[in-house]
Protein backbone atom coordinates (compact mmCIF):
# COMPACT_ATOMS: atom_id res chain seq x y z
CA UNK A 1 0.00 0.00 0.00
CA UNK A 2 1.39 3.30 -1.19
CA UNK A 3 1.55 6.09 2.05
CA UNK A 4 2.39 9.21 1.82
CA UNK A 5 3.79 11.32 4.36
CA UNK A 6 3.39 14.80 5.33
CA UNK A 7 6.00 17.49 4.33
CA UNK A 8 3.39 20.77 4.61
CA UNK A 9 -0.14 21.56 6.21
CA UNK A 10 -2.63 23.23 4.81
CA UNK A 11 -1.32 25.90 7.64
CA UNK A 12 2.13 26.25 6.61
CA UNK A 13 1.25 26.36 2.74
CA UNK A 14 -1.40 29.20 3.33
CA UNK A 15 0.83 30.88 5.35
CA UNK A 16 3.61 31.21 2.72
CA UNK A 17 1.20 31.59 0.09
CA UNK A 18 -0.07 34.75 1.66
CA UNK A 19 3.92 35.85 1.97
CA UNK A 20 4.69 35.15 -1.31
CA UNK A 21 1.35 37.36 -2.86
CA UNK A 22 2.53 40.56 -0.67
CA UNK A 23 5.98 39.89 -1.84
CA UNK A 24 4.43 39.86 -5.97
CA UNK A 25 2.57 43.20 -5.02
CA UNK A 26 5.47 44.97 -3.67
CA UNK A 27 7.94 44.01 -6.14
CA UNK A 28 5.52 45.32 -9.11
CA UNK A 29 4.30 48.53 -7.43
CA UNK A 30 0.17 49.18 -8.33
CA UNK A 31 0.66 47.91 -11.75
CA UNK A 32 -1.49 45.10 -12.74
CA UNK A 33 -0.34 41.68 -12.71
CA UNK A 34 -0.99 38.65 -15.25
CA UNK A 35 -0.80 35.62 -13.51
CA UNK A 36 -0.15 32.61 -16.09
CA UNK A 37 -0.96 29.32 -14.40
CA UNK A 38 0.50 26.27 -16.07
CA UNK A 39 -2.38 23.49 -15.85
CA UNK A 40 -2.73 21.24 -14.33
CA UNK A 41 -0.64 21.30 -11.61
CA UNK A 42 -0.69 24.71 -10.72
CA UNK A 43 -4.44 25.36 -10.24
CA UNK A 44 -4.78 25.43 -6.17
CA UNK A 45 -1.53 27.70 -5.81
CA UNK A 46 -3.13 29.86 -7.95
CA UNK A 47 -6.12 30.42 -6.91
CA UNK A 48 -4.69 30.85 -3.59
CA UNK A 49 -1.81 32.74 -4.41
CA UNK A 50 -4.03 35.94 -6.55
CA UNK A 51 -6.44 35.84 -3.16
CA UNK A 52 -3.12 36.91 -1.29
CA UNK A 53 -2.62 40.07 -4.16
CA UNK A 54 -3.70 42.68 -3.65
CA UNK A 55 -4.69 45.30 -6.34
CA UNK A 56 -4.83 44.56 -9.95
CA UNK A 57 -4.61 40.98 -11.74
CA UNK A 58 -5.92 38.90 -14.39
CA UNK A 59 -5.37 35.36 -14.70
CA UNK A 60 -3.99 33.25 -17.57
CA UNK A 61 -3.49 29.42 -18.37
CA UNK A 62 -1.29 27.71 -20.35
CA UNK A 63 -1.76 23.41 -20.83
CA UNK A 64 1.27 22.05 -20.75
CA UNK A 65 2.48 18.38 -20.38
CA UNK A 66 5.50 16.78 -19.45
CA UNK A 67 5.15 13.65 -17.45
CA UNK A 68 2.72 11.02 -19.21
CA UNK A 69 2.05 9.11 -15.46
CA UNK A 70 5.99 8.49 -14.58
CA UNK A 71 8.24 10.00 -11.42
CA UNK A 72 10.34 10.80 -13.92
CA UNK A 73 10.65 14.17 -16.28
CA UNK A 74 10.27 13.21 -20.04
CA UNK A 75 12.16 16.16 -20.93
CA UNK A 76 9.71 17.09 -23.58
CA UNK A 77 7.66 19.97 -23.30
CA UNK A 78 4.21 19.79 -25.24
CA UNK A 79 1.51 22.80 -25.16
CA UNK A 80 -1.93 21.56 -24.81
CA UNK A 81 -3.68 25.13 -24.69
CA UNK A 82 -2.04 28.34 -25.26
CA UNK A 83 -2.69 31.25 -23.64
CA UNK A 84 -5.98 33.77 -24.68
CA UNK A 85 -4.75 36.87 -24.60
CA UNK A 86 -1.73 39.30 -25.56
CA UNK A 87 0.86 39.85 -22.57
CA UNK A 88 2.43 42.35 -24.88
CA UNK A 89 3.62 45.42 -21.98
CA UNK A 90 1.94 43.50 -19.47
CA UNK A 91 3.57 42.55 -15.94
CA UNK A 92 3.30 38.36 -16.40
CA UNK A 93 4.45 36.09 -13.55
CA UNK A 94 4.05 32.48 -14.07
CA UNK A 95 2.93 30.12 -11.54
CA UNK A 96 3.44 26.60 -11.28
CA UNK A 97 3.39 23.67 -8.86
CA UNK A 98 7.41 22.60 -8.58
CA UNK A 99 10.39 23.00 -10.82
CA UNK A 100 12.59 20.14 -10.97
CA UNK A 101 15.03 19.67 -14.01
CA UNK A 102 13.63 23.20 -14.89
CA UNK A 103 12.81 21.84 -18.56
CA UNK A 104 9.53 23.12 -18.45
CA UNK A 105 10.11 26.56 -17.19
CA UNK A 106 13.28 27.41 -19.56
CA UNK A 107 10.85 26.34 -22.56
CA UNK A 108 7.99 28.32 -21.37
CA UNK A 109 10.21 31.54 -20.47
CA UNK A 110 11.75 30.83 -24.12
CA UNK A 111 8.56 30.50 -25.38
CA UNK A 112 6.81 33.64 -23.36
CA UNK A 113 9.86 36.64 -23.39
CA UNK A 114 9.22 36.80 -27.55
CA UNK A 115 6.21 37.77 -27.26
CA UNK A 116 7.07 41.04 -25.59
CA UNK A 117 6.54 41.11 -21.84
CA UNK A 118 7.04 44.35 -20.12
CA UNK A 119 7.96 41.82 -17.42
CA UNK A 120 7.84 38.30 -17.47
CA UNK A 121 8.47 36.12 -13.44
CA UNK A 122 8.00 32.73 -12.09
CA UNK A 123 6.53 31.85 -9.11
CA UNK A 124 6.60 28.24 -8.27
CA UNK A 125 5.14 26.99 -4.83
CA UNK A 126 8.15 24.28 -4.76
CA UNK A 127 11.28 23.77 -6.09
CA UNK A 128 13.32 20.80 -6.06
CA UNK A 129 16.93 22.70 -6.54
CA UNK A 130 19.20 19.19 -6.12
CA UNK A 131 17.34 17.56 -9.85
CA UNK A 132 18.36 20.83 -12.04
CA UNK A 133 19.13 20.24 -15.24
CA UNK A 134 18.87 23.97 -17.11
CA UNK A 135 19.65 26.85 -14.62
CA UNK A 136 16.77 28.25 -14.78
CA UNK A 137 15.94 31.58 -11.98
CA UNK A 138 12.78 31.03 -9.51
CA UNK A 139 11.62 34.45 -8.51
CA UNK A 140 9.41 33.49 -5.95
CA UNK A 141 9.45 29.89 -4.27
CA UNK A 142 7.62 28.55 -1.54
CA UNK A 143 9.76 25.64 -0.38
CA UNK A 144 12.69 24.42 -1.44
CA UNK A 145 12.73 20.59 -0.80
CA UNK A 146 14.71 17.26 -1.46
CA UNK A 147 14.80 15.29 -4.47
CA UNK A 148 11.85 13.12 -3.66
CA UNK A 149 8.27 12.69 -5.27
CA UNK A 150 5.48 14.89 -3.99
CA UNK A 151 2.05 14.83 -4.26
CA UNK A 152 -1.23 16.82 -2.99
CA UNK A 153 -2.11 20.78 -3.47
CA UNK A 154 -2.44 20.63 -7.25
CA UNK A 155 0.69 18.44 -7.96
CA UNK A 156 -0.56 14.49 -9.25
CA UNK A 157 0.72 10.86 -9.81
CA UNK A 158 -1.25 9.36 -12.78
CA UNK A 159 -3.77 12.20 -11.97
CA UNK A 160 -4.06 11.09 -8.47
CA UNK A 161 -3.75 13.16 -5.06
CA UNK A 162 -4.12 16.58 -6.57
CA UNK A 163 -6.87 17.38 -4.40
CA UNK A 164 -5.05 16.73 -1.06
CA UNK A 165 -5.19 19.95 1.13
CA UNK A 166 -1.58 19.30 2.20
CA UNK A 167 1.32 18.49 0.39
CA UNK A 168 3.39 14.83 1.13
CA UNK A 169 5.97 12.48 0.09
CA UNK A 170 4.64 9.40 -2.13
CA UNK A 171 6.45 6.71 -0.42
CA UNK A 172 5.24 3.30 -2.84
P1 LIG B 1 10.56 20.01 -14.71
O1 LIG B 1 10.31 20.31 -16.16
O2 LIG B 1 11.42 18.80 -14.53
O3 LIG B 1 11.06 21.20 -13.94
O4 LIG B 1 9.21 19.53 -14.07
C1 LIG B 1 8.12 20.30 -14.11
C2 LIG B 1 6.86 19.51 -13.90
O5 LIG B 1 7.07 18.16 -13.52
C3 LIG B 1 6.09 20.11 -12.78
O6 LIG B 1 5.31 21.19 -13.21
C4 LIG B 1 5.25 18.96 -12.30
O7 LIG B 1 4.07 18.89 -13.06
C5 LIG B 1 6.11 17.76 -12.56
N1 LIG B 1 6.79 17.32 -11.32
C6 LIG B 1 8.10 17.43 -11.02
N2 LIG B 1 8.37 16.95 -9.81
C7 LIG B 1 7.18 16.51 -9.31
C8 LIG B 1 6.79 15.91 -8.06
O8 LIG B 1 7.57 15.66 -7.13
N3 LIG B 1 5.46 15.61 -7.93
C9 LIG B 1 4.55 15.87 -8.91
N4 LIG B 1 4.87 16.43 -10.07
C10 LIG B 1 6.18 16.75 -10.28
MG1 LIG C 1 3.32 21.20 -13.69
Amino acid sequence: MPTIRPLFTEAQIAARVTELGLQIRADHGDAAITFIGVLKGSFMFLSDLVRAVPGDATVEFLGVASYHGGTHSSGVVQITQDLRSSIEDRHCVIVEDIVDTGLTIDYLMRMLEVRGPRSLKVASLLDKPDNREVDVRVDYAGFSIPNEFVVGYGLDLGELYRNLPFIGVYEP
